[in-house]
Parts: structure tokens; sequence; C-alpha cells
């Protein structure tokens, strides 16, 4: 129970990753808010997890939204101590082919859903007096560019720098601001990805999958459920002291 009592707000979390993390939080004690913008999804996981959890419509993408969110936590929870920015979107094309309509749609879900998600909530903490964690998730697609993915890959180096940033930045509210970096885990983002790299690569189905799960030095993609582990650390009493960090978890892909 290393989150007893703590309200959570966790983006995108109905399915995949998100949706590991709100269920590890509800079983160490936290209230979690499945916030997405799938509602019935985010309704249907909240139901599965219990009465820790409940559903919030959220558009990071969209200003009103997420303060409504923060408030919609506020309201039921008292306040909100933990925040996980994990709701992002994936596209992928050659550099001649990028298109301004996905480079914009990339940026205000993954970035800019980030930074105001982050400022709503940390206006919230400073307010509250109490302060928080907020942990972003960036991935292993921030540390080095790829030839396909460049526009996914510069919005998690982004989400990486504003870590470092708002983490330096808050800390002295006594919010914490980390990050958690995956290699490759297999989730609906992760068919999406296959998907694409089907037709830009002429591969057959599942077989980009395959080969970079054979690539990752564990022996496997990763699960979501690989990735809770350190999210509950990054939020508990434990990680008092990490600041603007962002860690790898990702089957040993990356050394940083
Ligand atoms: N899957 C991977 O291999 C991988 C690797 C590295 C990093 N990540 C990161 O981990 C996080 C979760 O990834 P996942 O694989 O679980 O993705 P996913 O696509 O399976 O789930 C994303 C969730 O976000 C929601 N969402 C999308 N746009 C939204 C918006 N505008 N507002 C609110 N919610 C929105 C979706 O409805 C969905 O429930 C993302 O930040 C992703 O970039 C994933």
């Amino acid at each position: 129970m290393r989150l007893k009592g703590r309200s959570a707000l966790i983006t995108g979390s109905a399915r995949g990753i998100g949706r590991a993390f709100a269920e590890a939080y509800a079983r160490e004690g936290a209230t979690v808010a499945i916030a997405d913008i799938d509602l019935e999804a985010a309704e249907a996981t909240a139901k599965a997890i219990g009465s820790a959890a409940y559903a919030l419509r959220l558009d990071v993408a969209d200003q009103s939204s997420i303060e409504a969110a923060v408030k919609a936590v506020e309201a039921r929870t008292g306040g909100l101590d933990v925040l996980i920015n994990n709701a992002a979107i994936f596209d992928l094309a050659p550099i001649v082919e990028i298109t301004r309509t996905s480079y914009e749609k990339l940026f205000s879900v993954n970035v800019a859903g980030t930074l105001f998600m982050l400022q709503a909530a940390a206006r919230s903490m400073i307010a509250r007096g109490k302060g928080g964690r907020i942990i972003n998730m960036a991935s292993q697609a921030g540390r080095r560019g790829e030839p396909l993915v460049a526009v996914y890959c510069a919005t998690k180096a982004a989400v990486i720098s504003l870590t470092q940033s708002a983490g330096l930045d808050l800390i002295k509210h006594r919010i914490n601001v980390n990050g958690i970096a995956p290699g490759v885990v297999d989730s609906d983002m992760w068919d999406q990805v296959d998907a694409l790299f089907a037709k830009y690569e002429n591969r057959p189905k599942g077989e980009k999958k395959r080969v970079v799960g054979e690539g990752v030095p564990y022996g496997r993609m990763g699960r979501p459920e690989d990735l809770a582990g350190m999210a509950v650390f990054l939020a508990s009493d434990e990680a008092e002291y990490i600041v603007a960090q962002t860690y790898n978890v990702d089957g040993g892909q990356w050394m940083s």
C-alpha cells in the first residue's frame, strides 16, 4: 500500500500502459482517475478496476478539457497528488512525406498535452500546498532519431526536455517531476506501429514486432505491466529526492 490515500490522474489510461499503471496504483491504495479521450473505454477500465477507479473524459489537446479534468479530481478526492502524463499518439513517415497535419496533431497531444496537463496539475498542487508527483511518459524514441519516426521521436525528446525544466522549476513546491522511457511495449500503439512499418518497409504484418522483440537484450518486448513498478516507485515516498530524471525501463535497450 505504498500509495495509500493518494489521488492520481493518469491520462490515456483506458488501455495499454496507462491501464497497467492504474491497476498498479489501485493495488497500492491510490484512488485513480482513468482519464481518456475514449470515455466508453475509460468507463469499462474503471469498472474492471473497481471502487478505487473512476472514469473521466479528457482530451489532453484541449485546454478546457484539461482544466475540467483537474477540477473533477479536486471535487471528487479533495486534491491531486499524482499526475501521469501517459496519453500520446504515434505516426510514421519518411521525411519527404511528413504532413503538417500529422506534425501538428502529434505535437498538440504529445508535447502541448504533456506541458499543459503538467501546468494545470502543478497549479492545483501549489494551491493545495502539499507538493505532488508528476510522471511524464517519454520513450527510447526520445533518446535518438529514427529515419521513419522523425516527428514522434521529436515529441518524445521534447518530453524529456520538459521533464528536466519542469522538474527544476517545481521542486521548490515539493512537486517532483520525473519521466519513464520505455523501449518497445506490446500494446495497441505497437499494433499501429507494426502496420505502418509493414507499409513503409514492405514487411508482412507482425514481422516488425517480432524483429524488435528479438532485439531486446531481455529477450522479448515489454508488457504494459513491466513499466508499473517504476510508476509506483516514482510516486512513492522512496522517490522523494529524485528530481528531473527520465528512467529507461526497456529490457536493456538503452544505456544512459
Ligand atoms: N507502446 C510502446 O512501445 C511505447 C514505447 C515507448 C513509450 N510509449 C509511451 O507510453 C505511453 C502509452 O503508450 P501505449 O502503448 O499504452 O499507447 P496506446 O495507444 O495503447 O494508449 C494510449 C491511450 O491514450 C488515449 N489517448 C489518445 N489521445 C488522447 C488524448 N488527446 N487525450 C487523452 N487520451 C488520449 C487513447 O485513447 C489510449 O487509451 C505513450 O506516451 C507512449 O508514447 C509507448
